[in-house]
């Protein structure tokens, strides 16, 4: 090879290094960009809904979310459940700031207390979120989706305690490699919601069961959200480690098409969930399900029903009388096997908007779960008629054997 060629040679690949170094570089900020905002919307949703609704004293709107929740009574299995969620907010932005590396290397005291501050979260929700999951009348979901959480339970306690290893013994590189592993399996209950949403944003409701939280959708997630991250985060310190330019470039890549993914996963659970909450949160009204829900515990769903009707007709202005209020109501009474409840619930909100498609799904979900499956098929027909791209009535309507119909449907054809 002549002098020129070589040198030729040796530019062009200093420059692909260079390049690659950049790349990866770049897409990690991005990475970090979106985990920032995603984290600290999930923390403002989280401090919204539990805080707004304790400086009312009605924490037992937690129960609409929660499947054991707040019972009156249960000091102990409570104030478990109330550090939960308040160090679920802190971990959220306390990880946050903690990755910024202007703070860290301009604010290093902060850094420290900062640090102390999120490992004292990570204990505690590893601590809390395993006795929660034993407390009470059990979670919802299946064996394996335990066993996932208490494994995320346990590598977040032995991430946090590695990390606090290699800081008191001032050994700041491995420190550091630990501190990131933390971050990432403690960050595994909002890449959960994260990762579940994007898969229902691209594929539908399928793989799941709402009520029960059953189906391999969330036993999937509940393995992926510590796995992936982890999985990525050790090809970051292979490419890091044995620096090639090809390795580089790949890892990038890769990081920059799971960022995006990301930010998507980030925007349908924020569409779906977090902006209503944060929104219902800050409305002054009334909410009429939590009205509802503690008629029907008092008194029976017969004295709720003419309840919600006199209240329409007398305060509609005080009472928040959204579709989102009954449907929430009535998959927390689904959860409770509270069957003939929820299909009154859910009645009620066909009445109100006959138009949405939603409340007819959810009417025929509930029929389905008390074994009327006539009126299960009725209702998901329904819902498919005034939606034709409710793929989950349709596969509901296949389960309940009316397949034929759900195609003729779908292409708009008459019932
Ligand atoms: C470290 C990060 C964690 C965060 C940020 C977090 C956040 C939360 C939040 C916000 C809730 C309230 C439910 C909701 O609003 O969706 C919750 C509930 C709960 N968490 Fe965690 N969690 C974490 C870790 C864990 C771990 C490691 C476990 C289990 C070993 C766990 C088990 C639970 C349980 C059992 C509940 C109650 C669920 C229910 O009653 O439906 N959490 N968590």
């Amino acid at each position: 090879m002549s002098t020129t060629m070589s040198t030729a040679v040796l530019s062009n690949r200093l420059e692909l290094n260079s390049v690659a170094e950049t790349a990866l570089k770049a897409s990690a900020r991005f990475w970090f960009a979106v985990v920032l905002l995603g984290q600290l919307a999930f923390a403002f949703t989280v401090a919204s809904f539990y805080g707004v609704t304790a400086l009312h004293g009605n924490m037992h709107a937690w129960n609409k979310i929660l499947s054991q929740g707040y019972v009156s009574g249960k000091t102990f299995t409570n104030s478990a459940l109330i550090g939960h969620i308040l160090f679920a907010t802190v971990i959220s932005i306390a990880g946050a700031l903690q990755l910024i590396p202007h703070v860290r290397a301009h604010f290093p005291a902060f850094h420290r207390w900062n640090g102390r501050l999120y490992l004292l979260a990570a204990f505690t929700q590893g601590i809390t979120g395993f006795y929660l999951t034993f407390a009470g009348k059990g979670l919802p979901g299946s064996t394996l989706l335990h066993i996932a959480i208490w494994i995320s339970a346990g590598l977040i306690i032995f991430c946090a305690a590695m990390a606090l290893r290699y800081a008191l013994a001032r050994d700041f590189r491995t420190h550091r490699r630990w501190a990131l592993r933390l971050f990432l399996v403690a960050s595994g209950s909002w890449t959960f919601r994260v990762g579940f949403s994007l898969t229902v944003l691209l594929f539908g409701p399928i793989g799941f069961d709402a009520p029960t939280f059953g189906g391999p959708l969330p036993v999937f997630w509940s393995f992926a959200e510590y796995l992936l991250p982890l999985a990525v985060l050790e090809l970051y310190f292979f490419a890091q480690d044995r620096p090639t330019a090809m390795r580089r470039l790949a890892t990038a890549g890769l990081l920059f098409v799971l960022t995006l993914g990301m930010g998507a996963g980030i925007f349908a659970v924020a569409a779906a969930q977090w902006i209503p909450t944060v929104r219902a949160a800050y409305d002054g009204r009334k909410s009429i399900g939590d009205t509802l829900s503690a008629t029907i515990a008092s008194a029976g769903i017969d004295k709720a029903a003419q309840q919600y009707h006199e209240l329409k007709a007398t305060q509609p202005a005080v009472y928040n009388f959204d579709e989102r209020e009954l449907n929430d109501l009535g998959y927390q009474l689904l959860r409770k096997n509270q069957f003939k409840e929820a299909i009154r619930v859910f009645q009620l909100n066909v009445e109100a908007y006959p138009q949405s498609s939603n409340v007819y799904d959810s009417l025929g979900e509930a029929y389905m779960d008390d074994g009327q499956n006539g009126k299960a098929v009725t209702n998901y027909r329904k819902s498919l008629k005034l939606n034709p791209k409710n793929h989950n009535a349709e596969r509901m309507l296949q389960k309940l054997g009316a397949p034929e119909l759900a195609s003729s449907l779908y292409i708009g054809g008459p019932i």
